[in-house]
Protein backbone atom coordinates (compact mmCIF):
# COMPACT_ATOMS: atom_id res chain seq x y z
CA UNK A 1 0.00 0.00 0.00
CA UNK A 2 1.30 3.32 -0.82
CA UNK A 3 1.64 6.10 1.74
CA UNK A 4 2.08 9.73 1.80
CA UNK A 5 5.22 11.54 3.11
CA UNK A 6 3.60 12.67 6.39
CA UNK A 7 2.38 8.99 6.77
CA UNK A 8 6.08 7.74 5.94
CA UNK A 9 7.18 10.54 8.32
CA UNK A 10 5.08 9.16 11.24
CA UNK A 11 5.99 5.52 10.93
CA UNK A 12 10.06 6.33 10.47
CA UNK A 13 11.98 5.53 13.59
CA UNK A 14 12.81 8.59 15.40
CA UNK A 15 14.65 10.15 18.35
CA UNK A 16 13.62 13.53 20.94
CA UNK A 17 16.36 15.28 22.90
CA UNK A 18 14.00 17.86 23.78
CA UNK A 19 10.30 17.52 25.46
CA UNK A 20 9.76 18.27 28.68
CA UNK A 21 8.42 14.87 30.65
CA UNK A 22 5.55 17.53 32.18
CA UNK A 23 4.52 19.17 28.76
CA UNK A 24 3.61 15.65 27.69
CA UNK A 25 0.54 15.28 30.62
CA UNK A 26 -2.52 14.40 28.92
CA UNK A 27 -5.26 16.72 29.69
CA UNK A 28 -7.35 14.22 31.55
CA UNK A 29 -4.39 13.42 33.71
CA UNK A 30 -3.77 16.79 34.49
CA UNK A 31 -7.89 16.97 35.70
CA UNK A 32 -7.17 13.55 37.41
CA UNK A 33 -4.24 14.33 39.24
CA UNK A 34 -5.32 17.80 40.64
CA UNK A 35 -8.09 16.72 41.66
CA UNK A 36 -6.75 13.85 43.85
CA UNK A 37 -3.52 16.20 45.07
CA UNK A 38 -6.13 19.00 45.72
CA UNK A 39 -4.52 21.52 43.26
CA UNK A 40 -7.30 23.84 41.64
CA UNK A 41 -7.13 24.85 38.13
CA UNK A 42 -9.11 27.47 36.83
CA UNK A 43 -10.94 25.19 34.45
CA UNK A 44 -11.21 21.72 34.08
CA UNK A 45 -11.97 22.16 29.90
CA UNK A 46 -8.36 21.86 29.33
CA UNK A 47 -8.54 23.17 25.70
CA UNK A 48 -9.12 26.56 28.24
CA UNK A 49 -6.37 25.42 30.18
CA UNK A 50 -4.26 25.46 27.10
CA UNK A 51 -3.91 29.34 26.61
CA UNK A 52 -1.12 31.64 26.15
CA UNK A 53 0.19 34.52 24.33
CA UNK A 54 3.87 34.53 25.10
CA UNK A 55 6.70 31.90 26.80
CA UNK A 56 6.29 33.31 30.18
CA UNK A 57 2.34 33.15 29.80
CA UNK A 58 2.93 29.27 28.63
CA UNK A 59 5.25 28.76 31.82
CA UNK A 60 2.52 29.61 34.10
CA UNK A 61 0.33 27.12 32.76
CA UNK A 62 3.58 24.51 32.93
CA UNK A 63 3.79 25.45 36.35
CA UNK A 64 0.64 24.74 37.15
CA UNK A 65 0.40 21.52 35.05
CA UNK A 66 3.85 20.83 37.60
CA UNK A 67 2.08 21.56 40.18
CA UNK A 68 -0.24 18.48 40.43
CA UNK A 69 2.59 15.79 40.61
CA UNK A 70 2.48 14.80 44.01
CA UNK A 71 3.74 11.54 44.66
CA UNK A 72 5.97 9.18 43.21
CA UNK A 73 3.32 6.59 41.70
CA UNK A 74 2.29 10.53 40.01
CA UNK A 75 5.62 10.79 37.92
CA UNK A 76 5.35 6.69 37.14
CA UNK A 77 1.92 7.50 35.63
CA UNK A 78 3.48 10.87 33.84
CA UNK A 79 6.61 8.61 32.08
CA UNK A 80 4.88 6.12 31.37
CA UNK A 81 2.26 7.91 29.17
CA UNK A 82 4.73 10.22 27.80
CA UNK A 83 6.91 7.00 26.30
CA UNK A 84 3.36 5.36 25.21
CA UNK A 85 2.19 8.38 23.87
CA UNK A 86 5.22 9.13 21.89
CA UNK A 87 6.28 5.42 21.00
CA UNK A 88 2.53 6.13 18.83
CA UNK A 89 4.10 8.46 16.86
CA UNK A 90 7.22 6.55 15.99
CA UNK A 91 9.74 7.94 18.72
CA UNK A 92 11.68 5.00 19.77
CA UNK A 93 14.41 6.82 22.19
CA UNK A 94 13.89 10.17 23.86
CA UNK A 95 16.20 11.82 26.15
CA UNK A 96 13.93 13.43 28.57
CA UNK A 97 13.82 17.04 30.85
CA UNK A 98 11.93 17.19 34.34
CA UNK A 99 12.18 20.30 36.35
CA UNK A 100 12.12 19.66 39.90
CA UNK A 101 11.91 22.62 41.56
CA UNK A 102 9.15 23.42 42.81
CA UNK A 103 8.73 19.95 44.18
CA UNK A 104 12.02 20.13 45.90
CA UNK A 105 10.79 23.44 47.46
CA UNK A 106 7.38 21.86 48.01
CA UNK A 107 8.82 19.47 50.26
CA UNK A 108 9.20 16.74 47.42
CA UNK A 109 12.12 13.94 47.63
CA UNK A 110 14.28 14.28 44.61
CA UNK A 111 14.95 10.28 45.31
CA UNK A 112 11.12 9.96 44.86
CA UNK A 113 10.45 11.68 41.75
CA UNK A 114 13.33 9.76 39.81
CA UNK A 115 11.92 6.61 41.15
CA UNK A 116 8.84 7.81 40.12
CA UNK A 117 9.96 8.42 36.51
CA UNK A 118 12.08 5.61 36.18
CA UNK A 119 9.12 3.17 36.96
CA UNK A 120 7.22 4.60 34.50
CA UNK A 121 9.83 4.38 31.66
CA UNK A 122 11.19 0.96 32.57
CA UNK A 123 7.19 -0.18 32.22
CA UNK A 124 6.41 1.59 29.00
CA UNK A 125 9.78 0.43 27.56
CA UNK A 126 8.51 -3.12 28.61
CA UNK A 127 5.41 -2.27 26.10
CA UNK A 128 6.10 -0.43 23.55
CA UNK A 129 10.42 -1.12 22.93
CA UNK A 130 10.89 2.88 22.96
CA UNK A 131 13.97 3.60 24.93
CA UNK A 132 14.22 7.06 27.31
CA UNK A 133 16.45 8.41 29.73
CA UNK A 134 16.21 11.52 31.85
CA UNK A 135 18.14 14.98 31.62
CA UNK A 136 17.01 16.97 35.10
CA UNK A 137 16.59 21.00 33.95
CA UNK A 138 17.31 23.28 36.93
CA UNK A 139 14.75 26.43 36.68
CA UNK A 140 16.16 29.29 36.33
CA UNK A 141 12.92 31.22 37.86
CA UNK A 142 14.16 29.33 41.17
CA UNK A 143 17.79 30.91 40.91
CA UNK A 144 21.27 29.32 41.08
CA UNK A 145 21.33 28.55 44.79
CA UNK A 146 18.51 25.78 44.00
CA UNK A 147 20.45 25.03 40.89
CA UNK A 148 23.05 24.12 42.54
CA UNK A 149 21.46 21.83 45.44
CA UNK A 150 19.73 20.12 42.53
CA UNK A 151 23.11 19.45 41.28
CA UNK A 152 24.18 18.37 44.98
CA UNK A 153 21.51 16.17 45.34
CA UNK A 154 21.49 14.04 41.94
CA UNK A 155 25.30 13.17 42.88
CA UNK A 156 24.28 12.33 46.61
CA UNK A 157 21.49 9.94 44.81
CA UNK A 158 24.17 8.43 42.75
CA UNK A 159 26.53 7.77 45.02
CA UNK A 160 23.75 6.07 47.05
CA UNK A 161 23.04 3.85 44.55
CA UNK A 162 19.80 4.98 44.78
CA UNK A 163 16.47 3.68 42.42
CA UNK A 164 16.67 4.93 39.10
CA UNK A 165 19.33 7.53 39.12
CA UNK A 166 21.14 5.37 36.33
CA UNK A 167 18.61 6.63 34.22
CA UNK A 168 19.33 10.51 34.49
CA UNK A 169 22.41 11.15 31.96
CA UNK A 170 21.95 14.58 32.05
CA UNK A 171 21.68 18.16 33.65
CA UNK A 172 20.11 21.27 32.20
CA UNK A 173 18.76 24.72 32.39
CA UNK A 174 14.98 25.99 31.29
CA UNK A 175 12.48 28.22 32.37
CA UNK A 176 12.20 32.25 31.89
CA UNK A 177 15.33 33.64 29.87
CA UNK A 178 14.22 37.11 30.99
CA UNK A 179 16.47 38.93 32.55
CA UNK A 180 18.75 35.77 33.72
CA UNK A 181 22.05 35.77 33.16
CA UNK A 182 23.07 32.35 31.94
CA UNK A 183 26.31 32.52 33.58
CA UNK A 184 24.75 32.75 37.06
CA UNK A 185 24.34 28.72 36.61
CA UNK A 186 28.30 28.56 36.44
CA UNK A 187 28.63 26.87 39.38
CA UNK A 188 26.04 24.09 39.09
CA UNK A 189 27.25 23.19 35.85
CA UNK A 190 30.83 23.19 36.44
CA UNK A 191 29.82 20.54 39.61
CA UNK A 192 27.55 18.47 37.53
CA UNK A 193 29.97 18.28 34.94
CA UNK A 194 32.74 16.91 37.42
CA UNK A 195 30.27 14.74 38.25
CA UNK A 196 30.16 13.33 34.88
CA UNK A 197 26.39 14.43 33.94
CA UNK A 198 25.90 15.41 30.17
CA UNK A 199 25.58 19.23 29.86
CA UNK A 200 22.85 20.85 27.87
CA UNK A 201 20.38 23.81 28.27
CA UNK A 202 17.49 26.13 26.92
CA UNK A 203 19.02 29.26 24.92
CA UNK A 204 17.88 31.68 22.57
CA UNK A 205 14.24 30.84 22.86
CA UNK A 206 13.71 34.62 23.52
CA UNK A 207 17.41 35.67 24.53
CA UNK A 208 20.27 36.91 22.18
CA UNK A 209 22.88 34.56 20.29
CA UNK A 210 25.41 36.17 22.92
CA UNK A 211 23.57 34.51 25.95
CA UNK A 212 23.81 30.74 23.96
CA UNK A 213 27.58 31.53 23.41
CA UNK A 214 27.51 31.98 27.22
CA UNK A 215 25.96 28.42 27.75
CA UNK A 216 28.59 26.90 25.58
CA UNK A 217 31.45 28.72 26.73
CA UNK A 218 30.79 29.65 30.08
CA UNK A 219 28.72 26.69 31.18
CA UNK A 220 30.02 24.43 28.97
CA UNK A 221 26.93 23.04 27.71
CA UNK A 222 27.10 19.80 24.85
CA UNK A 223 24.12 21.13 23.08
CA UNK A 224 21.90 23.98 23.29
CA UNK A 225 18.14 23.78 23.55
CA UNK A 226 16.01 26.08 21.05
CA UNK A 227 18.82 28.05 20.13
CA UNK A 228 16.74 30.15 17.92
CA UNK A 229 18.38 33.23 17.52
CA UNK A 230 21.78 31.59 16.53
CA UNK A 231 20.81 32.92 13.07
CA UNK A 232 21.15 36.38 14.10
CA UNK A 233 24.96 35.96 14.59
CA UNK A 234 26.63 34.68 11.42
CA UNK A 235 29.78 34.09 12.83
CA UNK A 236 28.67 31.82 15.92
CA UNK A 237 26.48 29.85 13.23
CA UNK A 238 29.94 29.19 11.27
CA UNK A 239 30.77 28.13 14.42
CA UNK A 240 28.27 25.95 15.72
CA UNK A 241 27.88 24.24 12.88
CA UNK A 242 31.89 23.70 11.91
CA UNK A 243 31.76 21.72 15.81
CA UNK A 244 28.71 20.37 15.25
CA UNK A 245 27.30 21.55 18.42
CA UNK A 246 23.55 19.79 18.48
CA UNK A 247 20.59 22.20 18.53
CA UNK A 248 17.42 20.57 19.62
CA UNK A 249 15.10 22.78 17.91
CA UNK A 250 10.91 22.62 18.31
CA UNK A 251 9.70 24.52 15.44
CA UNK A 252 5.62 24.04 15.97
CA UNK A 253 6.76 25.18 20.02
CA UNK A 254 8.13 28.30 19.03
CA UNK A 255 4.88 29.45 17.04
CA UNK A 256 2.64 27.71 19.74
CA UNK A 257 4.86 29.01 22.92
CA UNK A 258 7.00 31.31 21.98
CA UNK A 259 4.34 32.90 19.29
CA UNK A 260 7.84 33.60 17.76
CA UNK A 261 6.55 33.57 14.12
CA UNK A 262 3.20 33.06 12.62
CA UNK A 263 3.69 30.12 10.48
CA UNK A 264 6.56 27.19 9.90
CA UNK A 265 7.42 28.87 6.54
CA UNK A 266 9.03 31.74 8.07
CA UNK A 267 10.72 29.64 11.12
CA UNK A 268 14.52 29.63 10.56
CA UNK A 269 15.37 25.64 10.65
CA UNK A 270 15.38 25.73 6.93
CA UNK A 271 18.55 28.30 7.19
CA UNK A 272 19.88 26.29 10.20
CA UNK A 273 19.81 23.04 7.87
CA UNK A 274 21.16 24.69 4.83
CA UNK A 275 24.16 26.24 7.10
CA UNK A 276 24.99 22.73 7.96
CA UNK A 277 23.65 23.23 11.75
CA UNK A 278 23.24 19.86 13.33
CA UNK A 279 19.94 21.52 13.96
CA UNK A 280 17.17 18.33 15.49
CA UNK A 281 13.78 18.33 15.19
CA UNK A 282 11.51 18.15 18.73
CA UNK A 283 8.13 19.07 20.01
CA UNK A 284 9.28 20.42 23.41
CA UNK A 285 6.06 20.06 25.62
CA UNK A 286 3.82 17.73 23.24
CA UNK A 287 0.10 17.60 25.17
CA UNK A 288 -0.02 21.47 26.23
CA UNK A 289 0.66 22.27 22.37
CA UNK A 290 -1.47 19.50 20.86
CA UNK A 291 1.53 18.14 18.94
CA UNK A 292 3.65 15.06 18.37
CA UNK A 293 6.72 14.08 16.58
CA UNK A 294 4.99 12.57 13.56
CA UNK A 295 3.27 16.07 13.17
CA UNK A 296 6.85 17.93 13.57
CA UNK A 297 8.19 15.99 10.89
CA UNK A 298 5.37 16.10 8.55
CA UNK A 299 4.68 19.41 9.05
CA UNK A 300 8.65 20.81 9.01
CA UNK A 301 8.68 18.65 5.47
CA UNK A 302 5.61 20.14 4.21
CA UNK A 303 6.44 23.83 5.27
CA UNK A 304 10.19 23.53 3.90
CA UNK A 305 9.29 20.97 0.80
CA UNK A 306 11.47 18.92 2.18
CA UNK A 307 11.94 15.05 0.75
CA UNK A 308 11.36 11.90 2.73
CA UNK A 309 15.15 11.54 2.64
CA UNK A 310 16.05 15.04 4.11
CA UNK A 311 13.77 13.71 6.71
CA UNK A 312 15.62 10.65 7.04
CA UNK A 313 18.61 12.56 7.76
CA UNK A 314 16.95 14.90 10.79
CA UNK A 315 16.27 11.78 12.07
CA UNK A 316 19.85 10.48 11.80
CA UNK A 317 21.47 13.73 13.30
CA UNK A 318 18.81 13.02 15.95
CA UNK A 319 21.24 10.08 17.02
CA UNK A 320 24.26 11.84 16.62
CA UNK A 321 23.17 14.57 18.69
CA UNK A 322 22.06 12.41 21.18
CA UNK A 323 24.24 11.03 24.38
CA UNK A 324 24.14 7.24 23.51
CA UNK A 325 27.39 5.42 23.64
CA UNK A 326 28.52 4.25 19.92
CA UNK A 327 27.78 1.37 20.19
CA UNK A 328 24.13 2.36 21.16
CA UNK A 329 24.35 5.43 18.23
CA UNK A 330 24.97 2.74 15.76
CA UNK A 331 22.15 0.56 16.75
CA UNK A 332 19.63 3.03 16.55
CA UNK A 333 21.21 4.46 12.84
CA UNK A 334 20.39 0.62 12.12
CA UNK A 335 16.82 0.93 13.34
CA UNK A 336 16.43 4.21 11.22
CA UNK A 337 18.19 3.34 7.81
CA UNK A 338 16.05 -0.37 7.87
CA UNK A 339 13.29 1.27 8.33
CA UNK A 340 13.21 4.34 5.47
CA UNK A 341 14.65 1.47 3.68
CA UNK A 342 11.51 0.05 3.55
CA UNK A 343 8.93 3.09 4.12
CA UNK A 344 10.96 4.95 1.37
CA UNK A 345 9.94 2.89 -2.00
CA UNK A 346 6.56 2.63 -0.60
CA UNK A 347 5.95 6.61 -0.77
CA UNK A 348 3.61 7.84 -3.59
CA UNK A 349 5.59 9.10 -6.76
CA UNK A 350 4.10 12.84 -6.31
CA UNK A 351 4.70 12.91 -2.67
CA UNK A 352 8.43 11.98 -2.85
CA UNK A 353 10.00 15.18 -3.82
N1 LIG B 1 11.17 27.04 27.40
C1 LIG B 1 11.58 27.15 28.65
N2 LIG B 1 11.16 26.38 29.61
C2 LIG B 1 10.27 25.43 29.33
C3 LIG B 1 9.81 25.28 28.05
C4 LIG B 1 10.28 26.11 27.03
O1 LIG B 1 9.90 26.05 25.86
N3 LIG B 1 8.93 24.26 28.08
C5 LIG B 1 8.89 23.82 29.35
N4 LIG B 1 9.69 24.53 30.12
ZN1 LIG C 1 11.94 23.24 26.23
Amino acid sequence: MSLTLREAVEQLPKVELHCHVEGTMRPATVVELAARNGIALPTTDVTELYRYGSLDEFLSIFWLVQSTLGSRDDWARLAYESVVDGAAHGRVYAETFFTPARHLAAGQRLGDIVAGLADGLAAAEAETGARALLIADQDRAYGPAAGRNLVEQLGELRRAGAPGIERVIGVGLDSTELGVDPASFAEAYALAGRAGFRLTGHQGENSPPSAIATVVDVLGAERIDHGLSLVDDPELVRRFAAERIPLTVCPNSNIRIANAFATLAEHPYARMRAAGLLATLNTDDPALTDLDLGYEYGSVAAAFGYSFDDMVAVALDGVEASWLDDDGKAGLRGTITAAAADLGPRIMADDRT
